[in-house]
This record gives C-alpha cells, sequence and structure tokens, in this order.
C-alpha cells in the first residue's frame, strides 16, 4: 500500500487521417514478412477496409492471408481455426483489423504461434503462463476495449468467458484514424464510451494509495469521455470528437489510469463477462447494467473516493452528508448511461426477467472464474455477487 506501480506501454500509436496505409511499414519494422489479416463478421469487409489494407500490403511487396468471421465476445473455435491457417503458411505477424473481439482472438493465435506444441485454451484456464507470444499489430475500427495497447485478451468457449493478462500479448502497434469509426451503430458507439469510461472506473474505486497526478488523469479522462460521447450520441459523424473518445479509449486502459493506485477493482467486468458467456451481450451495455447496482451496495465500503468522483466528476455540489453524496454521484452517472441509450438494469439488457435460478448460476460462475473473490472497493464474496445481479435486476 504504497503507491509503487510498473507501467510498461510499449505499443507505437499511429493516429489520425491515412494512418491505414502505414500498415505494410509498420510490420515491416517490426519484424513482419508474412502476415495473418485478422477481422470481423463483416463491417471492415463492407466499408472497404480490408482492400484498402491488402493493398497497402501487396504494395510493399508483404506475403498475406486473410481469415473473417470474429464475431462480438470471441470464441476458441475461430482461434484455433486462425492457428492452423498461419501454420500452414508460415505466417510471423498478425494484423488485427477491427474491435477488441479480432485484437483479442489475434492475441490468442499470436500465443499459440509462439508454443506450437501447447493448448492455448490452457492460457485461459490459468493452468499454465505464456513464455512467448508472436508479434501482433491492430487497425483499430472501434474506440472501445483499449486492447490495442492493453495486456489482456478475452475469450469464449463452452459456456465460459475468460481472460488472460500478460505484457507479451501487448501490439507493437496501433493503427488509429478515427473515420474508420464513424460507420459504427449508435448503440457500439455507446456502448464502446460506456466501457472506455469503466476501465477508468474499475481503477478509479479502489481503497488502496492515491497519486494526485493519477486521479487528475482519470477525473479528466471521465469528464472528456462523457462530453464527447453525448457529443457523437448527437452528431455521429464529428471527426473531433471520434478522435477523442478514440485515444481516450487506449489511455483508459493502458494502466495509465491506475499507475499507483495499488490494485484495481475490475468487479463489475468480472459480473459482465458472465452475462457475456450467458447471453453474448454486448460487453459495454452489461457493464452499464451492473454498474450502478455494483456501486450502491459498495459505496459505503469506499466512501471517500464516491465523494470525490461526484464532486469531481459529476459536478455534484456537496449534499449534508458524504453518503448523500456519494449517491447523488452514482445517480448522475446512471443518468449519464441512460441518456446515451444505455441500459442500467438487467431487464433494460436482456429483455426479460433474470430468475432466481439464473442469478445463483451467474453468481456461482463469478465466484469459479475469480477464485471465489473479486474486489478493491469492496472484496466481493459470492453471495455479495448474487446480491449485486438481484439488485441490477
Ligand atoms: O464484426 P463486425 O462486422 O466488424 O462488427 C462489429 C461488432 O458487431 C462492429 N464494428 C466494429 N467496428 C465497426 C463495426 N461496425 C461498423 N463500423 C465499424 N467501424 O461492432 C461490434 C462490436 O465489435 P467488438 O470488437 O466486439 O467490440 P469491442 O471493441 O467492444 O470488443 C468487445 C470484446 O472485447 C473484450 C470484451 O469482453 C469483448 O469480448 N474486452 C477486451 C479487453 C482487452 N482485451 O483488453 C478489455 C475489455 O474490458 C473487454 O473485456
Ligand atoms: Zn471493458
Amino acid at each position: 500500500m504504497n503507491g509503487d506501480f510498473n507501467f510498461y506501454t510499449p505499443t507505437r500509436v499511429v493516429f489520425g487521417h491515412g494512418a491505414v496505409e502505414r500498415a505494410a511499414e509498420q510490420i515491416r519494422a517490426f519484424g513482419g514478412s508474412r502476415v495473418l489479416i485478422h477481422f470481423g463478421g463483416g463491417s471492415a469487409l463492407r466499408s472497404g477496409l480490408i482492400d484498402r489494407v491488402k493493398r497497402n500490403l501487396d504494395e510493399n511487396d508483404l506475403f498475406h492471408v486473410e481469415l473473417g468471421g470474429v464475431m462480438p465476445n470471441p470464441r476458441l473455435e475461430k482461434v484455433y481455426e486462425g492457428i492452423e491457417l498461419a501454420k500452414k503458411n508460415g505466417v510471423d505477424f498478425i494484423l488485427a483489423v477491427g474491435g477488441g473481439s479480432v485484437i483479442d482472438s489475434a492475441k490468442a493465435i499470436a500465443y499459440a504461434l509462439a508454443e506450437p506444441e501447447l493448448d492455448v485454451k490452457e492460457l485461459y484456464e490459468h493452468t499454465r503462463k505464456a513464455k512467448a507470444c508472436y508479434p501482433i499489430g491492430t487497425i483499430l475500427t472501434i474506440a472501445a476495449s483499449g486492447s490495442e495497447m492493453s495486456d489482456s485478451s478475452v475469450i469464449s468457449y463452452e459456456d465460459k468467458k475468460r481472460g488472460y493478462n500478460s505484457d507479451l500479448c501487448r501490439p507493437k502497434f496501433a493503427i488509429m484514424d478515427p473515420e474508420l469509426t464513424m460507420s459504427l451503430p449508435d448503440y457500439q458507439t455507446c456502448a464502446g464510451c460506456s466501457d472506455i469510461l469503466m476501465h477508468t472506473m474499475e481503477r478509479y474505486f479502489t481503497n488502496g494509495s492515491k497519486l494526485e497526478i493519477t486521479d487528475a488523469i482519470a477525473e479528466g479522462l471521465l469528464r472528456t469521455v462523457m462530453k464527447y460521447a453525448a457529443i457523437l450520441h448527437a452528431d455521429p459523424q464529428n471527426y473531433r470528437a471520434r478522435a477523442e473518445i478514440m485515444w481516450a479509449g487506449s489511455l483508459s486502459h493502458n494502466g495509465l489510469t491506475g499507475c499507483g493506485n495499488d490494485g484495481n477493482d475490475f468487479a463489475s467486468h468480472r459480473l459482465e463477462h458472465e452475462l457475456g458467456a450467458l447471453y453474448g451481450v454486448t460487453h459495454g451495455a452489461g457493464l452499464t447494467a451492473v454498474w450502478p447496482s455494483w456501486a450502491r451496495y459498495v459505496y459505503k465500503n469506499c466512501l471517500p473516493r464516491f465523494v470525490r468522483f461526484a464532486v469531481n466528476v459529476m459536478g455534484v455540489t456537496p449534499a449534508a452528508t458524504q453518503e448523500e453524496t456519494a449517491l447523488a454521484g452514482i445517480a448522475a452517472m446512471e443518468a449519464f448511461f441512460r441518456s446515451i441509450g444505455m441500459p442500467v438494469t438487467l431487464r433494460e439488457l436482456l429483455d426479460k426477467e433474470v430468475s432466481e435460478e439464473e442469478i445463483l448460476l451467474l453468481a456461482r460462475n463469478c465466484a469459479l472464474a475469480t477464485g471465489g473473490r473479486v474486489g478493491s472497493a469492496m472484496s466481493l464474496t459470492e453471495t455479495d455477487m448474487a446480491n449485486i445481479y438481484r439488485l441490477a435486476k
């Protein structure tokens, strides 16, 4: 509890107009010569982005094969398909063109290529640690997950959704042209903005030590993302707002907003991952559906932070008691999520009533995935997890 930290963010960011045309140059700079272009369910094909990328690689004599079809909440089956294709073609570099789902799938393939005799699933089962990872680069098409700079990848298999974290998988470069995100449906844009807010909020609500500079960066990021998310909700073609959100997305999850804060909370994320596994929901929407209930359940345990959040981030005027101020801050964030069309209950998320059996199953799975406890604002047990799902109904 002394504010020490280890900040490692080795990804080169190429940001702005025409950045896509720098793909081949970047791949070569990081030693790639045989490339797997990995992409999603169709948006990058429809927009012509994949053709642009292939042209850029062709013009620079870079061999490439391609594998599309990665779906949101990416599946291990697609990862295995990518591994086989990459091995067959002697791939030495993976270029992920898409969002968090594509990037995470690329990371899983890259781990497998580096240790071909092992099953990559073991990483997500946490039965072994990765020793190596092939290089990956990204061309980002949605600002949300922060996977373009993060150490994390999240893969779904059977009825599980599991993450694996290691610095080994941090992308070598991230190509970010805000214009690429203009074709996003409003719901995906706003779910992405919510995920970006959550990546910093998960680091902010802690009972650990605090660095003023980290808090200032975190609070500034949260205010900025709310401001530009509201602008994008009304004016999706606004380049400036797209740029602000895109850069915030990377900074929110590359570690910067948690430096020295002694342990992240990430309970809302772990509660959401079970919703993703069971119902396949959009990640950012699953987060907003649980966060208000999580916050009201834990705030007394982390009261000074919730008060500070209310005043510095949500602009709440301090009330008579700290508790009232904290609750007003939570209500203000809940209202903000609503204002950009995000669900704030499970009923709004799923369009149905969640049964007691489902709640117990979600809590059981979350406890299994987290080793029984999760959270820094408050260390949650399986009973707490079930209570939060119940509150979120
Ligand atoms: O598949 P396509 O057709 O491309 O459609 C995608 C998908 O349906 C669409 N989309 C993306 N860019 C678009 C576009 N549609 C139109 N125009 C564009 N420019 O958006 C949908 C969502 O894409 P996805 O990649 O799933 O979104 P996101 O970036 O939010 O990633 C979500 C995944 O990342 C994981 C989540 O759990 C989830 O599985 N996360 C990964 C993290 C990490 N690796 O650090 C951290 C996060 O907390 C998160 O858990
Ligand atoms: Zn997230």
